[in-house]
Parts: structure tokens; C-alpha cells; sequence
């Protein structure tokens, strides 16, 4: 393989998107394959599906460049491409922990038997650990001359294209040398900046991903058991936060105490790892991930606790405004928000609830029809007995006491974000709480009667 190579990337999801076109913005001549033919449509016609700054215009320009494309046509990728990408979809399982392999399976068996020139497929999909290596086996059957490489992927909603261009570091799984060398050429770019290129197996590559995401899970999840103690000892988690991040081997990052973590990736990808960890015998290894996610789940009840508090024990018929229902600022991503999961609780207890979000809300009316959404900020909050911020956009930080005040019936908020400062809300009137501070150790015994979990998605338990 030599001159430029020729790239195809292999599902247009959010990460096939955005490697497509970052691929093209280095230069590489770029064919994106997804089986939907609208979205096919639409992304050549340079338009987003997904919510993501700076990727439309990266798109454009590749596109504009004739760089990149898209296609329905396996056929023509095994003709076009040098290098296969998978980025297919790997969605938890339904009814149960495991990833749904479907798509990465159906995509591998459907290039496989295409391909009749020698090639590299590279894996950047999550996925259990010894896929990489049943996919290596069936590809090589199919084609002697075709290599399989696992380079995971570790990008963030809202930062997608910083992080693809410019990763912490590029972690490649390889069988061969012949693979390592091409992915340096294509990664050669970020090389040259002083990304890290880390060689390793095939196994190490799968688990490099599975384990990040179980790391990141944990360190919320423990800020968020100390909010837990918090909340009945009477500390302040945002305090604690602090003086735990400031030591040099705890770090500040990933310990902002709140609803916790939701999204496309962590709670499916740890379920998936939990599974994964029982198949091969060492589920015990992972019991404490089972925690973790509990620990997680457990946080929206208690959001939902709080605004029962507030509005006297009985939310039947009170009108509670919700903002947010991204499951992170930044994002229109609403896959297991937890924002949508404490208005769905709310919603379950009898509240009126109206949700807003600046950019969520057409996703976060076809996944969950049954809420009530506003299109303004102002349209949610009026009237409201109850409000609840549940995504910490920046509208919703900058948010005044007076003005908000202005809007509502009631006095009322919590800050499941911990973004608010207590002080000037309750100074304005508010009865003010959050999640992982309490005013005294009366008002947490008072709350400490637990909804019922209605949302428990880690089966088994
Ligand atoms: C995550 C990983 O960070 C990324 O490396 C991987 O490739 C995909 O999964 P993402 O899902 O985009 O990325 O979001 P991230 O920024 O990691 O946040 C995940 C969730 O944790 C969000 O719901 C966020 O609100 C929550 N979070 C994050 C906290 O509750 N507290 C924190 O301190 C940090």
C-alpha cells in the first residue's frame, strides 16, 4: 500500500461521523458506508444528524473538497478502501447487561467475503474483549490478504473533534507490523504533535476502552456515594470535591458531584464489561462496577426525592419545570439522560412536568412522548411550583435568582448539578437544595425516605 491511502469508515454514527471527517480534514481520501440511505442522503447533502460543534463544518469542507462521501454500497468500499474502519454501533443488549454485537458482526461478515486485495481492518467500536480476535479469525478465512487491527476510540460528546485530532493518546491493538506501520501513517499527524502511539494486543486494546469508561464511572460514582454521606452527616460534597481534587494523585476531574453519568457510552459500556467479566468466569472482579452503577441509578431517585420535599410530600398535579434533558451540557444526546429519567419519576408521581432543553428537545420528544416540553426557558419555568436543574448548560448556570423568580409561582429549586450558588438563591427567598449538601442533619433525616427505584436498568441484580 503505498501513495495516499484510500479510507473507509464503516457506520455513520457519532463515531463514524466524526472520524470520517476528521480523516478527510488530514488529508485522506474518505468513503463513509452507514446502511440507512436517508442519512446517507442527508450527510452527503452536508447536513448533521447528530449535534456537534465544529463537525458540520469539518463535514463541509470535506465534502466541498470531494474527500469524503457516503454510500449504502459495501461493494464499492471493498473496491475503494485500504483500510476499513468499524465504527458500528454497540448498544446494550435489551433485557439484559451484554453488548448487542449485531451491527459490528453484520458489518464484518458483509465486507469480509468483498474483499480480494490485501487490506486493514480496524476496529474502533467498543467491544467485549476477544471479539477483536473471532473477527481477525473470520476476516482472514475470507481473505488471506486481509489484516485486523483494534485502535479504540475515546472521544466526547461536544468536544468529538478536538478529541479525534488531538487525543491523549492513539492505542493500537496489532497482530503484525505491517498494520502497526499503516496506522502510524495515518495517525501521523497527531504523531508528529507528541500524541502518544501505544502498541499493544489485540486484548489489551479492547480492555484499554472497557477500562477507561469503568474508571471514569467509578470516580463519579464515588464523589457520589460521599455526596450520599453528605447529605446524612451534614458535610458539603462541593468541599469536599475541592480538597480531594487538589491532591496531585485524586486529580479534579471527573469528581463534580450531582445526578451523575448517563449517555450513549459509560453505563451501557460498564453493564457491558460486568457481562462480558461473568462470561469469562472473574465476574467478582467486576462486582464493585454493579455499585458503581447503583450508586449512579441511585442519585435520580433522590433528585426525584428532593423536589417531593419541596413541594410538601405530595406532587400530584403540581406544575414542576425541568431544565435539561441532554444527558450532558453541550450535547442534544438523550440516551439514558438522567434528566429524562427524573422527569419520567416526577411524571410518575403525578407532577405536571414541562421539560426544556436549548438543543435536546426534538430528541427527547421521540424517545419520551408521554412528558410535557416547552420550547422557551421562560414557557417552562411559569407557573412552576418546582424547578429542577438537571443539565448544566450555561443558561441555565447563568441563571439569576430574580429573574427566575420573576417566572415562577414558587420559590423553589434543586440544583442536581451543584452549579448554583446556595448562598444568593436563598438570600432571593429560594428554598434551595442539591444533591450532597444539607442545611442541618434535621432537614437529611427528613429526607432520607428513599423513592422506590422505578429505573433500574442493570438486570440481574
Ligand atoms: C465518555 C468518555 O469520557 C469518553 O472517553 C468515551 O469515549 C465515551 O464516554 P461522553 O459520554 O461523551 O464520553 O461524556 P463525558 O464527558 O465523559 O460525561 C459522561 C457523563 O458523566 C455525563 O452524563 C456527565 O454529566 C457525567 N459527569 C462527568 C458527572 O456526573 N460528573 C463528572 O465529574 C463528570
Amino acid at each position: 500500500m503505498s501513495g495516499m491511502l484510500r479510507l473507509t469508515v464503516l457506520g455513520a454514527g457519532y463515531l463514524g461521523i466524526t472520524h470520517a471527517a476528521c480523516m478527510a480534514s488530514l488529508g485522506f481520501e474518505v468513503l463513509g458506508v452507514d446502511t440507512d440511505q436517508g442519512k446517507v442522503d442527508q450527510l452527503n447533502a452536508g447536513n448533521l444528524p447528530i449535534y456537534e460543534p465544529g463537525l458540520r463544518q469539518l463535514l463541509r469542507a470535506g465534502l466541498d473538497a470531494r474527500r469524503v462521501t457516503f454510500t449504502t454500497s459495501y461493494h464499492s468500499a471493498a473496491e475503494f478502501g485500504d483500510v476499513h474502519f468499524i465504527c458500528t454501533d454497540t448498544p446494550q443488549r435489551p433485557g439484559s447487561n451484554h453488548a448487542d454485537l449485531s451491527q459490528v458482526h453484520a458489518c464484518v461478515a458483509t465486507l469480509a467475503p468483498l474483499l480480494d486485495r490485501p487490506c486493514l481492518v480496524v476496529g474502533k467500536s467498543t467491544v467485549p474483549v476477544g471479539t477483536a480476535r473471532r473477527l481477525a479469525a473470520e476476516l482472514s478465512q475470507a481473505c488471506p490478504g486481509a489484516d485486523l487491527a483494534w485502535n479504540p476510540e475515546f472521544l466526547r460528546e461536544g468536544t468529538a473533534v478536538t478529541d479525534t485530532l488531538s487525543p491523549d493518546r492513539i492505542v493500537v491493538g496489532v497482530t503484525s507490523g505491517r498494520a502497526e506501520e499503516i496506522l502510524r501513517r495515518i495517525y501521523a499527524r497527531p504523531l508528529v504533535s507528541g500524541t502518544a502511539f501505544i502498541v499493544t494486543s489485540l486484548e489489551t486494546a479492547e480492555l484499554a476502552k472497557a477500562a477507561a469508561n469503568a474508571f471514569l464511572a467509578t470516580k463519579i460514582s464515588f464523589i457520589n456515594a460521599m455526596a450520599e454521606i453528605c447529605e446524612t452527616a451534614g458535610g458539603d460534597v462541593r468541599g469536599l470535591a475541592h480538597i480531594l481534587g487538589a491532591d496531585p494523585r485524586i486529580g479534579p476531574a471527573f469528581l463534580r458531584a450531582g445526578l451523575g453519568y448517563g449517555g450513549g457510552c459509560l453505563p451501557k459500556d460498564i453493564r457491558a464489561f460486568i457481562a462480558r467479566a461473568e462470561e469469562l468466569g472473574c465476574g467478582v472482579s467486576l462486582t464493585f462496577l454493579r455499585e458503581v452503577d447503583g450508586i449512579n441509578l441511585r442519585r435520580r431517585a433522590r433528585t426525584a426525592d428532593l423536589a417531593l420535599e419541596l413541594a410538601g410530600g405530595n406532587l400530584s398535579g403540581v406544575p414542576v419545570c425541568v431544565l435539561g434533558a441532554a444527558f450532558k451540557p453541550g450535547s442534544d444526546d438523550v440516551r439514558d439522560s438522567p434528566a429524562l429519567d427524573v422527569a419520567q419519576i416526577l411524571t410518575g408521581m403525578g407532577a405536571r412536568v414541562t421539560v426544556y432543553d436549548p438543543a435536546a428537545l426534538g430528541n427527547a420528544r421521540r424517545i419520551r412522548p408521554e412528558l410535557g416540553y416547552a420550547d422557551t426557558l421562560a414557557a417552562a419555568a411559569r407557573g412552576a411550583h418546582v424547578v429542577l436543574l438537571l443539565t448544566e448548560w450555561p443558561e441555565f448556570i447563568a441563571l439569576t435568582p430574580g429573574g427566575l423568580g420573576g417566572l415562577v409561582a414558587r420559590r423553589n429549586i434543586v440544583d442536581a448539578r451543584n452549579v448554583l450558588d446556595p448562598g444568593a438563591w436563598r438570600k432571593a427567598g429560594w428554598d434551595y437544595r442539591a444533591l450532597g449538601v444539607v442545611e442541618g442533619l434535621e432537614s437529611a433525616r427528613r429526607s432520607a425516605r428513599a423513592v422506590p427505584l422505578i429505573h433500574d436498568q442493570l438486570t440481574d441484580r
